[in-house]
């Protein structure tokens, strides 16, 4: 079943998505540094297989990438150079000290963390002054139940659990909010769905969201 699910999912949805995230997410990082030749250092949280992250740094070769994930990495891919960047943590402490990075990114992980998201967030605000979240907005009991089962297809075969819920507007301020983090930023029409899904799945069922750490909270 896992098998089938990680094929399905590659299949379908996977390249697209990549491609279309690590535009938009490259161009949002991107805009924050406007001098072209700064280095930008940046923590993918949740990284996965750190696709995303990879993709962004070969189209902004400037955005330098550390990532973190909870899982331990198999013992065959230590050492290798690809996976030097990467380093496991326990999901809520991030192992890097005050102001350490330019920029953190969640991409589509933060909903997996719920109700806690806000201590993550708060963490990311820690070791660095800038946050870009890539979640889920639902809308109601049918767009809940369809994400869950969007992400039963794409998560559930690498072993990732399906939420319970997601974000909409007003909890996702209030776990900024409650995180000492300013929305400086909010796309909440993302065009990732590829067709024929994006015929019956509304676009604004994915956001972007640019964050700051607020001006009086202290690292
Ligand atoms: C849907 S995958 C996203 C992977 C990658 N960021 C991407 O966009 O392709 C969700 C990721 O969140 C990670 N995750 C789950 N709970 C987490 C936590 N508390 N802290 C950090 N990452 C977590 C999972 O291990 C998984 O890699």
């Amino acid at each position: 079943m896992q098998r089938f699910l990680v094929g399905l999912h590659r299949a379908s949805a996977h390249s697209n998505r990549i491609g279309k995230l690590s535009t938009a997410i490259g161009g949002c990082i991107q805009e924050l540094f406007p001098c072209p030749d700064k280095v930008i250092t940046a923590l993918d949280v949740g990284c996965g297989d750190m696709t995303v992250a990879e993709t962004i740094s070969s189209d902004n070769p400037t955005i330098q990438w550390a990532c973190t994930d909870i899982h331990e990495l198999p013992p065959h891919l230590h050492g290798t150079e690809k996976w030097k960047k990467y380093r496991k943590f326990d999901g809520s402490k991030l192992p890097f000290d005050n102001a350490s990075f330019d920029v953190v990114l969640f991409s589509d992980v933060l909903h997996h963390c719920l109700p806690a998201s806000s201590d993550l967030l708060r963490e990311a605000g820690r070791v660095a002054r800038f946050v870009v979240v890539k979640d889920h907005f639902e809308k109601g009991l049918f767009s809940r139940a369809t994400l869950r089962l969007l992400d039963f297809i794409g998560n559930y075969g690498y072993g990732v659990s399906v939420p319970e819920c997601y974000f909409d507007e007003l909890s996702f301020q209030a776990s900024a909010d409650a995180a000492g983090l300013r929305i400086m930023k909010m796309i909440d029409h993302l065009p990732i769905y590829p067709f024929p899904l994006s015929m019956v799945l509304p676009q604004t069922l994915q956001f972007l969201a640019v964050l700051e750490r607020a001006a009086h909270e202290n690292v």
